[in-house]
């Protein structure tokens, strides 16, 4: 079996554990066949500090970690700057938060070219090389410029918008065209792959080209869509043993009265969670019956705390929390418990278990693995129920849930309505198929998917169903 290296910005480990979907991944796919993964340490040094002070291998395991420190000026232009301030919300279709500059793009590319200098030097002839997310698109062909030819795929975490969202940013063409590097690109959804067929289309290629394309860099591009599961299995065993049953007794205790509805997210814009308060307030309001006897738990984890677009995300949800606490709650009803923090995996799993409704209502969203998490938590003779945006790309493949357009509040607090009210045997039958679901396309059929179609180099089409 050939070596794996995993490539991405955060790498976890047991002292830093990295949250998103990524991460937990990664995690899982290289304690069962071991490997090396590379990345940021998390961590910003002065920038006299000399390059090889500045890289730290970890071996745990079987996992040697390998990670190295930024700059300060790094820091900002790579990843504050060019993945968090342009990247990231263009893929999500959040254009007006973009900043657009070319001082963060060239950072983007430094930090790109710095990372694949330091881990050549670590690589075998037949390692299986696997990058991931936005903040590394340019590295397969950094690598191939420093003579690596082996295999190279990438995977993108987040959601691929149509070309004319795409063409906002200014370096478009120098960024899609590094992806002609790549063995392999993986999407979440089929609509990613859609719109990328799109953006190549408007080029007028099926090829990029670029300053080596006459080698290595002349291969078709090779892309499908891959959407990524959860370990469901071990989820599921998980949530029925004692740290996860013990919370979710704990917290049906104490709401003994009430029905529960969860939501977990990082505090993201993309995660809708101004429009999902929204909605519960509508419904509190049409149907009032709902007033005592419901409770939102709203876990909003800490996540790029000291971006401005996030500062005022969290300043306009908390104070629309606390708005329609004071103006529907009683003395002995809050209407949201708003948790800024990130719970423990036990903690989620037993609150995923404890509550009727899951809400999952982002605005965009490349997967989003709370939905999935949602569905194995539950228990099966009493499962509760889902509500799941459409703009999620989990939405393709979990069409029992209760879909809906979080933009479109009334539907969505008719959802609730709906999701409170659910018969028993529509609950089973929904969760049922969910299930069936998340279990044949757990994350090990997603690793194993992609780095057997990364090994054999065959041509891919999409998963078209
Ligand atoms: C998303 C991204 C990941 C990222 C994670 C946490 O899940 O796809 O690449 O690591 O968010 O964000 P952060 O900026 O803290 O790494």
């Amino acid at each position: 079996m050939n070596r794996l290296v995993v490539i991405s910005n955060r790498v976890a480990s047991s002292n830093k554990p990295a949250s998103g979907g990524l991460a937990i991944a990664m995690e899982e796919l290289l304690q069962r066949r071991g490997g090396i993964w590379f990345g940021w340490s998390g961590d910003i040094v002065d920038s006299e500090t000399p390059t090889s002070d500045r890289i730290h291998i970890n071996q745990d395991n079987l996992i040697i970690r390998i990670t190295i420190d930024l700059t300060q000026q790094q820091h900002d232009s790579y990843y504050r700057g060019f993945s968090n301030d342009v990247l990231w919300p263009v893929f999500h279709n959040r254009v007006d938060l973009a900043k657009f500059d070319n001082f963060s793009f060239e950072g983007y590319q430094f930090v790109n070219k710095m990372f694949a200098l330091a881990i050549q030097k670590f690589l075998r002839k037949d390692d299986i090389v696997w990058i991931h997310d936005y903040h590394l698109i340019p590295l397969a062909s950094e690598l191939r410029e420093l003579n690596c030819h082996q295999r190279i795929g990438f995977f993108l975490h987040t959601p691929l918008p149509p070309p004319i969202i795409l063409e906002t940013i200014p370096q478009h063409r120098a960024l899609m065209d590094a992806l002609a590097a790549y063995n392999l690109i993986g999407f979440q959804t089929i609509q990613d792959v859609d719109h990328f067929r799109s953006y190549l289309e408007k080029r007028k290629t099926t090829y990029f080209s670029n300053k080596a394309s006459n080698e290595c860099y002349s291969i078709e591009l090779n892309y499908k869509d891959f959407p990524i599961g959860i370990d469901t299995e071990n989820f599921i065993e998980f949530s029925s043993q004692n740290a996860a049953t013990d919370a979710c007794q704990e917290i049906k205790q104490e709401y003994s009265q009430r029905r529960l509805i969860i939501g977990v997210d990082r505090l993201d814009y993309s995660k809708g969670l101004i429009h999902r308060v929204q909605a519960l307030k509508e419904l509190f309001r049409i149907y009032p019956e709902n007033r005592k006897s419901a409770t939102l738990i709203q876990v909003g984890s800490p996540t790029r705390e000291t971006n401005l677009a996030y500062i005022n995300v969290r300043e306009e949800f908390e104070s629309l929390c606390g708005a329609i606490n004071g103006d529907f709650g009683e003395l002995d009803w809050v209407p949201i418990r708003y948790l800024h923090q990130t719970l423990s995996r036990e903690k989620l799993a037993g609150f995923y278990r404890a509550a009727s409704v899951g809400m999952v209502t982002p605005l965009r969203d490349g997967m989003n693995l709370v939905a999935k998490e949602y569905v194995a938590a539950q228990n099966k003779e009493d499962p509760g129920v889902l509500i799941l945006s459409q703009f999620a790309g989990a939405a393709e493949q979990m069409k029992e849930a209760l879909l809906i357009n979080p933009y479109d509040i009334k539907s969505t607090a008719n959802a609730i309505q709906l999701a409170l009210k659910m018969s028993k045997r529509e609950r089973i039958e929904r969760h049922q198929s969910l299930l069936q679901v998340i279990v044949e396309k757990n994350v090990h059929w997603w690793s194993s998917e992609f780095l057997n179609a990364l090994i054999s180099g065959k041509q891919l089409v999409s998963n078209r169903e």
